[in-house]
C-alpha cells in the first residue's frame, strides 16, 4: 500500500470526524484527555520511551483507521483481547 493510498484512506475517514490529529510528532503539547494508550503491542513504539510519542484518545479516528485497514500494528494483527482492550480505552471507560 503506497503512502498516497494510506493518506487517501485516512483523509476519507477523517472527514467523518470533526476534531482529530493526523500527524503526531514525538514532542507535542499534551492534551488532557485521560491516560495514554498503554497496550504493550502499541506502546513499545508509541510511548515516551518509544520512537513515536504516546497515543491519546484525541488520536482516536487515526488509530481506528490504521487499525481497521491493517496498517497498525505493523506486524501481526491484534488478538481479540488486545483489540477489545484498545477499544475500551478509546471509549474512555
Ligand atoms: C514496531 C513499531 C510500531 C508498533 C508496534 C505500532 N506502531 Fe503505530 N506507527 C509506527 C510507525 C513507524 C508509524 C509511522 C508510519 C508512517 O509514517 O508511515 C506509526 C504511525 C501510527 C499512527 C499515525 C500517527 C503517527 O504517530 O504517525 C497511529 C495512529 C498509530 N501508529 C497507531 C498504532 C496503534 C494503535 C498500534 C497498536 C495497535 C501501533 N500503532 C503499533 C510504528 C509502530
Amino acid at each position: 500500500m503506497s503512502d498516497a493510498a494510506q493518506a487517501r484512506i485516512l483523509k476519507n475517514y477523517l472527514t467523518d470526524h470533526g476534531r482529530s490529529l493526523l500527524h503526531f510528532p514525538a514532542v507535542e503539547p499534551r492534551i488532557e484527555d485521560g491516560p495514554a494508550l498503554s497496550l504493550q503491542r502499541c506502546a513499545k513504539c508509541h510511548s515516551d520511551s518509544g520512537d513515536h510519542g504516546p497515543l491519546h484518545r484525541v488520536h482516536g479516528p487515526s488509530i481506528r483507521a490504521l487499525l481497521d485497514h491493517g496498517f497498525m500494528p505493523p506486524k501481526g494483527a491484534l488478538t481479540a483481547e488486545e483489540r477489545s482492550a484498545l477499544l475500551v480505552w478509546l471509549e474512555g471507560k
